[in-house]
């Protein structure tokens, strides 16, 4: 950032994610569609008031979501309610809410939310958003693992901490044999939409021997966007059980953002983790660090584009 109107940019950055997260909220892309409509006649049946309805309207048509006669585009179809990307409006929406007050975070290192597991029974509708969300991401930023020989047609794989299949149920329709891993609560809801080739096992994996499955009964172990959320001597601990669950000369493979993604990414995202989790982003070599405490080794980083880090560690 060179100017001050880039500084002022970065200051207003809030405006648009506003516009997008209100108009989800007041039922606006589920009004709209491929006729054109009036912004008097749309605030009309919402109930909402017609001048600052025109002014967001014409906010949405200069983003590019809506297009002549506040059409629907293809790309904000997807933001009516319970589409993909609803969901990822409404995480950001509430992840928001304690960005914007990050500073007890940065005075004290404490995260602004609850821990996850008493997330999942206090406001258990919002962790269950947040983790149909992340299906999206994956499928719109993650990195294509089916194109690894350790996720081939056949191969055991299990899926530590999978969330509602993020990855688990993609990897199984190219023809891996996919079981995954997540806290029962999770499981309960993950087993409503899984389809019938991913099996699901409900355990705490920082609880239970060889992550809640036989120990040597995977080809390969994913651990996709969760050692972020641990420290350092509960990475260690999933790690080995993840080698215990592997078969000798089986892989561990590690899906992460880290700590030194190019730009703002990489500090945006720790940040992130910080006032969300007790957890952190890491550099690729922390996180080999904590593959070679776990026993693993012939540690590489597999090619996928930054800031997506993958890893692959073997049993040895
Ligand atoms: C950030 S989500 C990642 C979900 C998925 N792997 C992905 O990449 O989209 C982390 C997941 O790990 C699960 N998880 C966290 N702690 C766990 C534990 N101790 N045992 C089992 N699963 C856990 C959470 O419930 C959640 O589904």
């Amino acid at each position: 950032m060179k100017t001050a109107f880039e500084l002022i940019d970065a200051m207003t950055g809030y405006q648009p994610a506003a516009v997008i997260a209100s108009a989800c909220r007041l039922g606006v892309f589920d009004a709209l569609g491929d006729t054109p409509r009036e912004a008097a006649d749309l605030a009309a049946e919402l109930g909402l008031a017609p001048a600052p309805t025109g002014t967001l309207l014409a906010s949405l048509t200069a983003l590019g979501l809506l297009g002549p006669g506040n059409t629907l585009t293809p790309l904000a179809e997807r933001l009516r309610r319970g589409a993909d990307l609803e969901l990822l409006v409404r995480k950001e929406a509430f992840f928001a809410k304690v960005w914007t007050d990050l500073d007890p975070t940065i005075r004290t290192g404490e995260p602004r939310l609850a821990p996850w597991t008493e997330r999942l029974e206090t406001e258990p509708q919002v962790a269950r958003d947040f983790l149909a969300a992340l299906i999206t991401l994956a499928r719109e930023t993650g990195p294509d693992l089916t194109a690894l020989p350790e996720f081939a047609p056949g191969r055991r794989v299990l899926d530590v901490g999978g969330g509602l299949g993020s990855y688990a149920v993609p990897l199984a329709s190219a023809g891996a044999d996919v079981t995954m891993v997540d806290l029962p609560q999770v499981v309960a809801w993950a087993r409503e939409d899984l389809p019938g080739n991913v099996k699901a096992v409900a355990a705490d994996v920082l609880a239970v021997p060889s992550c809640g499955v036989e120990p040597g009964s995977a080809d390969t172990v994913l651990i996709s966007h969760l050692l972020h959320d641990l420290t350092d001597e509960q990475c260690v601990r999933v790690l080995r059980e993840a080698r215990a669950a592997l078969t000798p000369g089986g892989s561990v493979v590690i899906v992460e953002i880290p700590g030194d993604s190019p730009g703002t990414m990489g500090p945006l995202f720790d940040l992130m983790m910080r006032v969300e989790t007790p957890g952190k982003a890491r550099t690729p070599d922390a996180i080999r660090d904590l593959l070679a405490a776990a026993g693993l080794s012939e540690i590489r980083e597999a090619a996928y584009p930054r800031p997506v880090l993958v890893l692959v560690g073997e049993t040895g």
